[in-house]
């Protein structure tokens, strides 16, 4: 080829000394163990180093061909790494990152850090957020970490869902509240104890929920009145 004629054979054989001169200080092929497994490279033709985050069980240089390199766990026992107050380490292949944990959020709006230096893990105030976290009439307290619903009277926390405020229905309870000469009408945060349909209250019946007391129009000498105590007699 072209090339050939542009170099004297002596020369040839010159690049071809310098080259075999060279390798022991520059060339990659013979200088590096080929048999370092994955997550490792070679330190020379013995030795292989485990790539950052990973680490044999001879440690972090080997020279054994059985060893592998295996993630570390940062966020283990004995790990050095500490992320601080109200957060979480999370180990991943090769590395880890620290969180804050629910409830807490870096003031600076970062999702992650690495190192406790870095942690500032501060309380949420949910109260704040918008929407509003408790629903209906829920009225939100802040607390280390969470919040609570509560409830205004007559209202109480929906079992299925804590930030609901949800209506008692005092007239299906155990106890109705209201004199039996009444019925109960129950309504958002509260109930009403009214005459059934043709009574009357009883003239100078107390007013209130449980006091309301009625009569039967027509069957006056039946009267069904009184308090709770004339009742139990
Ligand atoms: C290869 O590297 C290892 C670890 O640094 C060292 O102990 C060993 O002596 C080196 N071998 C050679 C041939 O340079
Ligand atoms: C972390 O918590 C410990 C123990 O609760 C406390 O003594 C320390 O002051 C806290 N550090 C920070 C930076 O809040
Ligand atoms: C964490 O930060 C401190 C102070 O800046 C530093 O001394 C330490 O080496 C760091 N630790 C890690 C695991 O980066
Ligand atoms: C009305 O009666 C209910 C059930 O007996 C009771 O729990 C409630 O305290 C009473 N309310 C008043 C104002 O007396």
């Amino acid at each position: 080829t072209g090339g050939q004629r542009l170099l004297a054979p002596g020369s040839l054989h010159f690049l071809s000394l310098l080259t075999l001169v060279s390798i022991p200080t520059n060339s990659i092929s013979t200088d590096c163990a080929r048999w370092c497994p994955p997550k490792s490279m070679c330190v020379n033709a013995t030795a292989c180093r485990c790539s950052p985050g990973y680490i044999s069980s001879s440690g972090e240089i080997f020279t054994s061909v059985l060893e592998s390199c295996d993630d570390i766990n940062e966020c283990g026992p004995s790990s050095t790494v500490s992320c601080g107050n109200f957060s979480d380490c999370q180990n991943t292949e090769g590395s880890y990152y620290c969180t804050c944990i629910p409830g807490y959020e870096l003031v600076s709006g970062a999702r992650t850090f690495r190192n406790k230096s870095e942690n500032m893990c501060r309380d949420v105030d949910e109260c704040q957020l918008k929407p509003r976290v408790c629903k209906s009439r829920g009225v939100c307290i802040n607390t280390q970490g969470s919040y609570t619903c509560e409830c205004p009277p007559g209202l109480e926390l929906n079992p299925g869902d804590p930030n609901l405020c949800t209506d008692v229905n005092e007239c299906t309870l155990g106890q109705n509240p209201c004199h039996t000469s009444t019925h109960c009408l129950n309504n958002i945060g509260g109930y009403e104890c009214r005459c059934r349909p043709g009574w009357k209250p009883v003239p100078g019946s107390p007013n209130g929920p449980n006091n309301t007391v009625c009569e039967g129009a027509e069957t006056s000498d039946h009267i069904v009145s009184g308090t709770h105590t004339n009742q139990a007699e």
